[in-house]
């Protein structure tokens, strides 16, 4: 029995688009950071011969879509191990699901290095978020801490959470699930939105400033590139006709200029949904909550340092 922790993360600048092929390899270069305090813990055993698989998520047996995903990944390790047997294995989040951080992320990295290790494979962490990526991309950052790059099938650790040290605040705006799922949300911009060449042309710039600027521990310029990548991302889908934002959505977007603009130190981002993460330094945070709890429209506020990667617990 092989027990893992694995973080979910949140994109500085977004990956949004597919390269066409196999290997749910990304369009875009993206840079992001893996969230301590909010976690995913996977138990995977293995037992050698016939059997079917099982998977339980948050203690109930997983159907679907999310058993689908999960067994293309078993059969991904099944195959590399040369081993026939099934997989037994169980995962629970300590946050809400519906809490707009991409559950996903952290899911897959768990699975990814709890089934390897329990079919005996003790791959590098590279190999480890390989496998990750070809169920989720965005989980092949999560495999690694601190700050994370993501370029084609390269995912790599570029900085810890020393080097520049930074609290998020994720302002929930809904409880429902999200309207468009990210695989579905950029199939339809890559076929449908005129902006999606731009988009590819652009993105790469963004994606270098923002790594120089984080190297450069230039917190304003991370910040304004971080709000352009998602800006972009949005309006991209958006001339598809997907729209993530809900009215609380733009009033944090607003609040968060005119905190800016008082001289708060701020950014936000924007994933597939209609959240807010913000993201500040941590001696602002106390402030910044109670100004962001207060936004009508926000239902809560959860808030995560930058963590550690996916990890092996026990065994
Ligand atoms: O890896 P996925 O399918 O969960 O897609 C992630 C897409 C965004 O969260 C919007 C951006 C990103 O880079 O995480």
């Amino acid at each position: 029995m092989i027990s893992v922790v694995a973080h979910p993360n949140i994109a500085l600048t977004k990956y949004w688009g597919k390269r066409a092929g196999e290997g749910n390899v990304p369009a875009v270069p993206s840079l992001s950071v893996t969230l301590a305090g909010l976690s995913t813990r996977t138990r995977a055993s293995f037992r050698e011969g016939a059997g079917e698989d099982t998977f339980r998520l948050q203690g109930l047996p997983a159907e679907g879509d999310a058993l689908r995903r999960a067994v293309a990944m078993f059969d991904r390790v099944r195959a590399a191990s040369g081993r026939t047997g099934a997989f037994e294995v169980e995962s629970h989040n300590d946050f809400p699901t519906a809490s707009g951080l991409a559950s996903s992320a952290s899911g897959f990295a768990a699975l990814a290095l709890a089934t390897t290790r329990a079919v005996g494979l003790d791959w590098s962490q590279a190999r480890v978020a390989d496998l990750a990526r070809r169920s989720s991309a965005s989980a092949a950052r999560s495999v690694f801490g601190g700050y994370v790059t993501l370029e084609g099938e390269h995912a790599e650790h570029i900085a810890s959470a020393e080097h520049l040290p930074l609290v998020v605040l994720v302002c929930v705006t809904s409880e429902g699930p999200k309207d468009v799922p990210s695989t579905g949300g950029m199939l339809r911009t890559q076929e449908k939105s005129p902006l999606f060449a731009h988009w590819l042309d652009h993105a790469p710039t963004l994606h270098a400033r923002a790594v120089k600027a984080l190297r450069d521990r230039d917190f304003a310029v991370l910040g304004r590139t971080t709000e352009e990548s998602t800006l972009l991302m949005h309006a991209t889908a958006l001339a598809a006709g997907i729209l993530y934002w809900n009215e609380a959505t733009k009033r944090i977007v607003t609040s968060v200029s005119a905190l800016q603009e008082r001289g708060a130190p701020c950014f936000f981002t924007i994933d597939a949904g209609p959240h807010v993460k913000v993201f500040t330094r941590p001696e602002a945070a106390d402030a910044l909550e109670r100004n962001l709890a207060a936004v009508p429209g926000v239902l809560r506020v959860l808030r995560a340092s930058i963590g550690e990667g996916a990890r092996v617990v026990a065994s």
